[in-house]
């Protein structure tokens, strides 16, 4: 099979790499892709966005299999597309991604489906904001409705900072997507990101994982989009999984599906367990970055199969297998992020990374023959261990190996795995 994925990050570089281990596989191409996919596959000079060209590529250069990566063209419909032209393709359609796309149409969903989540209310205007967020009080989440690149969601403590983040995003700061605005509870608890194989009808859950979203230690700074992950996570038990998929997942897969958007691809969950259960945070339409990269260095399973499992309705035939213990990914940024940083700087030291560690590029591209910086996420160095301080040690020893001017990265990955669960 010839297989094409969309997306340049690390995220993407992971997909590449464990698609490559299919023995379905015979050639992988990538579009755009970056310095470390290119080892594994044709990079394609084409933009993730770009659905009109994608479309065009995979019809002349005979793919069978189309995996997308970011949320984007998701959202704008690539799937949708794809199909039209009888191509194969990996992700949700126009109107399943919706889920993601719209965090107002995913709460209406969520409600009537009866999914646990933060109460809220949706708002167009600044006289309604400001009546809810009064009457309310503080604190109270700030979403922007539509898709802002990580950076639409503000957890308000006091009164000036929310109604400064509605007029902003209401203001068009976001455009479109800023202009209808979810106003939620703040949830309080551990946060935890499920993902799951999803046929239509069926759900398979993967391990569950936890993302870093603060760029500082100690979860201090602005959020980014993620400092790293591990998987799986030790207080998210058996029991804790049941509930999960019976009071989440599996209602909005019957949700999607009574809604006329069957849901195919792989949906993901970012939850909070608080005191009284695991609610949602919001969902997302796609593999979660860097999730993905410890969830996929941690599946034994062909993932080529599972995907066309996925896509021929048949997930009740795939038993999804784990390489026992533990994975994490470190991300090494450009100095600055998630704010303005340098691109173009060398990266050294990548020959001298421990075996066992698989380094995933994100934002990375080739000059000649070196790799420079190409990105504010950089590098996702990521290993497996039996426990999860094993994973973390190796993951650390690469990370101190491989050089760039500026490098950032956080020292406390996985700092919270060994919380108790906040329930007990
Ligand atoms: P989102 O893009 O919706 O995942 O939001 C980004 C981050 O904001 C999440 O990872 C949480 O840390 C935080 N967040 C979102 N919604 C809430 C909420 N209702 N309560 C507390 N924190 C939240
Ligand atoms: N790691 C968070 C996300 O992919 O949305």
């Amino acid at each position: 099979m010839k297989v094409l994925v969309v997306g340049s990050g690390g995220r993407e570089h992971a997909l590449v790499w464990k698609i490559a281990q299919s023995p379905l596989v015979t050639e992988i191409f990538c579009a755009p892709g970056n310095a470390g996919i290119a080892n594994l596959a044709s990079c394609v000079p084409l933009e993730a966005h770009d659905i009109e060209g994608l479309v065009d590529f995979a019809r002349q250069n005979d793919c069978d299999l189309t995996v997308v990566g970011p949320e984007a063209p998701l959202v704008a419909g690539i799937v949708d597309a794809f199909k039209a032209k009888g191509l194969r393709i990996f992700g949700p359609s126009r109107a399943a991604a919706a889920i993601e796309g719209s965090k107002a149409w995913a709460k209406e969903i969520m409600l009537k489906a009866k999914i646990p989540t933060a109460k809220f209310a949706v708002v167009d205007n600044l006289p309604d904001a400001k009546k809810y967020i009064r009457e309310h009080g503080v604190p109270v989440v700030v979403k922007a409705d539509g898709l802002a690149a990580g950076k639409g969601v503000v957890v308000a403590e006091d009164e000036a900072e929310a109604l400064s983040a509605v007029e902003e995003m209401l203001g068009g700061r976001f455009g479109e997507a800023g202009l209808r605005v979810v106003l939620e509870d703040k949830l309080e608890g551990e946060e935890v990101s499920v993902l799951a194989f999803c046929d239509g009808k069926n759900v398979l859950p993967l391990l569950s994982s936890q993302d870093h979203k603060r760029v500082f230690d100690g979860d201090r700074g602005p959020n980014t989009g993620g400092m790293g992950a591990y998987a799986p996570v030790p207080f998210y038990d058996a029991g804790l999984a049941e509930e999960v998929k019976n009071t989440i997942l599996s209602p909005a897969i019957r949700a999607l599906a009574e809604a006329g958007r069957p849901y195919v691809g792989v949906l993901y969950a970012g939850l909070m367990i608080t005191p009284e259960g695991p609610k949602v945070l919001e969902f997302n339409c796609r593999f979660g970055d860097p999730e993905a990269q410890p969830l996929l260095m941690l599946l034994k399973n062909d993932l080529v199969e599972v995907m066309l499992a996925v896509l021929e309705g048949r997930l009740e035939e795939i038993n999804l297998e784990w390489y026992p213990g533990f994975a994490a990914c470190v991300v090494l940024c450009a100095p600055g992020y998630p704010g303005a940083y340098p691109k173009g700087e060398l990266i050294s030291g990548l020959e001298r990374v421990p075996e066992g560690v698989e380094v995933f590029h994100a934002g990375t591209a080739r000059k000649g023959e070196k790799i420079v910086t190409n990105g504010g996420r950089v590098l996702g160095v990521t290993a497996r261990g039996a426990t999860l301080e094993e994973a973390l040690a190796l993951a650390y020893r690469a990370a101190e190996v491989i050089d760039f001017p500026g490098k950032h990265y956080r020292r406390d990955i996985g700092w919270r795995a060994y919380n108790l669960s906040p329930r007990s």
